[in-house]
Order: structure tokens, then sequence, then C-alpha cells
């Protein structure tokens, strides 16, 4: 088989948290950064229309000899990830893989939490999943998780409205309502990819005692463990440390929206599904 970069999909821009943390843990690969920014957010659509969608990402970046993909996208690991692992996969690339975000935020769980009372914050979708309940509870039964979905978040972020009094309005709204449900919560995961733009504000917001947890550094040490543990995926995975960024939609918006989620400024390239 041939060797090539890691691909690593989003619905937008969201997965780019996740890639930085990637490029920082293991900068010696090349990545191929995917987001479908032109049908995004996935969030608030169904479960027929994630997969159809996640689909042809997942066969858009095997035809770029992607070896192993990142579905770094909450929503997209949620309502797609297991059909095209357990369904797809032996069907059209039997031997490359393809990893989701959510299984490896929530097995270290047990880890964090104290009182055993843990608080998702997500999208409509991910949460309407019960993804992260599911997860949770394979690991660590005796762990209570509350979720609140965060329907306006995403668009507040991607319209950098979220340091707004407007975004802020949005942001304790949700919080609140989440704390609320539930005194004892002493961690909350950030189940959603645009989400660690809003630690600072969710940071000031909530009791020093509760400890926010970003997926971002946590995916990053799991793949490195994978690959580590993979070796015949990681020897498949080209060196070079480059990124490739592609999107769905115009680069220059890509772009743009990319510079609020990364330092360096990037060039994107349309690409089709
Ligand atoms: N990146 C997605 C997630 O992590 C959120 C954006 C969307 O709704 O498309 O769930």
């Amino acid at each position: 088989m041939k060797a090539g970069p890691i691909g690593i999909f989003d619905s937008g821009v969201g997965g780019l948290t996740i890639l930085k943390e990637i490029k920082q843990t293991l900068p010696e690969y090349d990545y191929i950064y995917l987001g479908d920014n032109a049908r995004a957010p996935y969030g608030t659509r169904s479960f027929e229309t994630v997969y159809e969608y996640t689909l042809e990402a997942v066969k858009k970046l095997f035809s770029l000899d992607c070896p192993l993909i990142i579905i770094a996208c909450n929503t997209a690991s949620s309502k797609a990830l297991r059909s095209i692992q357990q369904k797809d996969l032996p069907q059209i690339a039997q031997e490359k893989r393809v990893l989701g975000v959510i299984r490896p935020t929530t097995e270290d769980i047990g880890r964090y939490t104290q009182t055993k009372h843990v608080g998702i914050l997500a999208t409509p979708g991910t949460v309407k999943s019960d993804s992260y309940r599911i997860e949770i509870e394979k690991f660590f039964p005796d762990v209570m998780v509350h979720q609140e979905a965060c329907p306006m978040w995403v668009p507040l972020i991607e319209n950098n409205e979220h340091n707004t009094p407007g975004g802020e309005y949005f942001i304790k709204k949700n919080l609140n309502r989440l704390l609320q449900k539930d005194h004892r919560i002493d961690t909350i995961i950030l189940g959603c990819t645009h989400y660690p733009l809003l630690m600072p504000q969710l940071k000031k917001r909530v009791p020093p005692y509760i400890r926010i947890i970003s997926q971002g550094p946590v995916v990053a040490e799991k793949l490195k463990t994978y690959l580590s543990r993979h070796t015949e995926i990681a020897s498949l995975c080209t060196t070079g440390g480059t990124v490739k960024y592609l999107t769905t939609e115009s680069p220059i918006a890509f772009e743009e929206k990319a510079s609020l989620f990364l330092v360096e400024s990037i060039k994107a390239e349309h690409t089709e599904l």
C-alpha cells in the first residue's frame, strides 16, 4: 500500500484545535486537513446526512493516500464513525484506519473526576446521539454524566461574536444550565472542537474546583500512543512535517476563519467531495 499523510477531517474549522495539538505532539508527520465548510455546521443535521457527508470526506482522504484518518469532529464521530469503521472500512479500505475524538476523550475521564459527576458541553447532534454517556459508561459505569446542547456556540465562534455581550449571554446561559443540573460536577468536557476558543470565558465562570477538559491535547497524546503501538500504520504515514489544507468552501473564507484558530496564516485549496 502507498504511504501518505495523516488525514484530519472536520465539518469546518473546529478541527483545527485538534490539528494544532497533534502537530505539536507529532511534528514529524505530514497532514492533510479537510474542512467540509460548504456544508457545515453538521451539529444540527440528521444522522443519515452526517454519515453520508463524513463517508464522502473519508473516501476523499483515502483517495489522497491517507492511511489513517482522524475524524476531528464530535458530531461526525458520534453519528458516523461506528458505521464507517464497521460497515464501510472492510469494503473500501480494509488496511486503513479511521479514528474519532470521543473515545480518546472519555477513556481517561475517571482519572479526572473525584466526585464522579461529569458535564458535557456539545452540539445538539452530539448530545442527541448520547455518545458521550454511552462511551463513559463503558469505562466508568459509576460516573454520572450530564449533557447540555449549545446550539449557538459554533455560529458565535465562526462569526467571531463569542467575545461580545451577545455572545457572553449564550455562553453563560448554557454553562449555567449545565451546572444547575448537578452541583457535584467537578469535570466538564468540551465535546465540540470549536469550544476550546471559549476556554478563557468558561474558566472565568466556573468555580476553581471544576476542571475543564479540552480535547486537543488528549487526542494528540492518544494518537502518539496509537502510532507507537500500531507500527504497521505508522510506517505508512509519511514524514516531512507538511500540512495541506483543503476546504469544500472558498479558500479565502476558510483562511479567514482559520485565523481565529491558528496563530500562523495558512493557504487553503478548494476541493469537491
Ligand atoms: N466540529 C463540530 C464538533 O466538534 C462542530 C461544528 C459543527 O456543528 O459542524 O462537533
